[in-house]
């Protein structure tokens, strides 16, 4: 039996929100699931390394809020004992469920074997899900941090971290999000290898490693993935150049998959998983409000919110203006005076 949590309890199909490293943190997935409703939200990926070596600065990637769940903490990395020690961390922080990054196509990440990395190397992909999944499961039967030798410093910030949540001991959902090959497609063949690990659900990306954000992403390909899963009990959930919810609506129809993420179309569009256009008014709102949100989180510097802020910033008349004040902003006070 394929353990799923979560996974089985949202109303398919879905279309949810893709994780983007420095776009999705806690304010942004905050916002979005404010203004519209994406069936799952997932944090930016982080490394596990890092985390099992008890870099407690990374836990900033792991904050969030209770109208995000189910809320999904992104893993990377090749370490298959540190996946097992940080899989335990996102137990221990109240995550419905762990995923693992097979598609992150930078060289920092993928020349390490990491991310994409992970798929010229089937059986470290393998070892790597079991031991996430072994992970969850004895967390439910009762294993510590402390037996699990994690950093007395993670230890000690994940209980702060926790102080308004009661953790329970649920073993929480294992899934993978990938691409459809390295430099070739090979999406049919690579899903198989996955699926023998019984994750509770395959995210594919219609690209390449090779490929990285460039050209289309491959629907037919994707579709190759998904008819690969049906009937095994594993979900298969495309992902590539959506542009809208219709869109969204049609590819689900069109090429067989459960479910649809989606990643860049929600810069500056936190509406999207909703119905109806937003206002300018609505966007110069919103804008303040993620600011505000950002801002009193108080975990990043300023700077990472401007790129948000002109994002905004599209489709009305003096948006261009606006935007390159926005830009040049250097507190919540300077973008209070703009839309305030
Ligand atoms: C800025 C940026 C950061 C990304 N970071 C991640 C990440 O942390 N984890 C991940 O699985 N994918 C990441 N991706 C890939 C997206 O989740 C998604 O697969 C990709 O953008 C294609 O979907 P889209 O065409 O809807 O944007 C990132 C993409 C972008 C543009």
């Amino acid at each position: 039996m394929i353990f799923r949590g979560f996974w089985d309890k949202l109303d398919w199909p879905v279309v949810a929100l893709s994780p983007m490293d420095g776009v999705t943190d806690a304010a942004f997935r905050y916002i979005v699931c404010k203004y519209s409703k994406p069936a799952f939200t997932m944090t930016e990926f982080t490394n596990v390394e890092g985390l099992s070596r008890g870099a407690v600065q990374m836990l900033v990637a792991f904050l969030y809020d209770e109208s995000e769940r189910p809320v999904i903490a992104q893993l990377y990395g090749v370490e298959v004992g540190s996946y097992y020690k940080a899989t335990l961390m996102m137990c221990a922080l109240g995550f419905d469920g762990v995923d693992i990054n097979m598609g992150c196509p930078a060289n920092k990440v993928a020349k390490k074997g990491s991310g994409a990395g992970l798929i010229r190397t089937p059986e470290l992909a393998r070892e790597i899900i079991r031991s996430c999944k072994k992970a969850s499961k004895d967390w439910s039967n009762g294993m510590t941090l402390e037996e699990a030798e994690v950093p007395e410093g993670m230890i000690k910030r994940i209980a702060e971290m926790n102080v308004e949540r009661a953790i329970g001991r649920d073993p929480i959902a294992i899934s993978v999000k990938t691409r459809v090959g390295y430099d070739e497609k090979i999406g049919a063949e690579w899903t198989k290898i996955i699926l023998e690990e019984e994750p509770a659900n395959i995210s594919m990306h219609g690209r390449t490693l090779k490929q990285m954000y460039m050209g289309q992403a491959d629907w037919e390909e994707i579709a190759k993935c998904a008819e690969v899963c049906k009937g095994s009990g594993v979900t298969l959930i495309g992902n590539g150049d959506v542009m809208s919810m219709d869109d969204a609506r049609g590819k689900i129809k069109d090429y067989g998959v459960d479910g649809i993420l989606v990643g860049r179309a929600v810069f500056g569009n936190p509406w999207f998983f909703g119905e109806g256009e937003p206002t300018v008014e609505d966007r110069k709102r919103v804008a303040l409000d993620h600011c505000r949100r950002f801002a009193e989180a108080d975990y990043a510097p300023f700077h990472n919110i401007r790129k948000h802020l002109a994002w905004y910033c599209k489709g009305f008349e003096g948006c261009r203006e606006l935007r390159m004040k926005l830009m040049q902003t250097h507190g919540i006070e300077d973008v209070e005076k703009l839309l305030g």
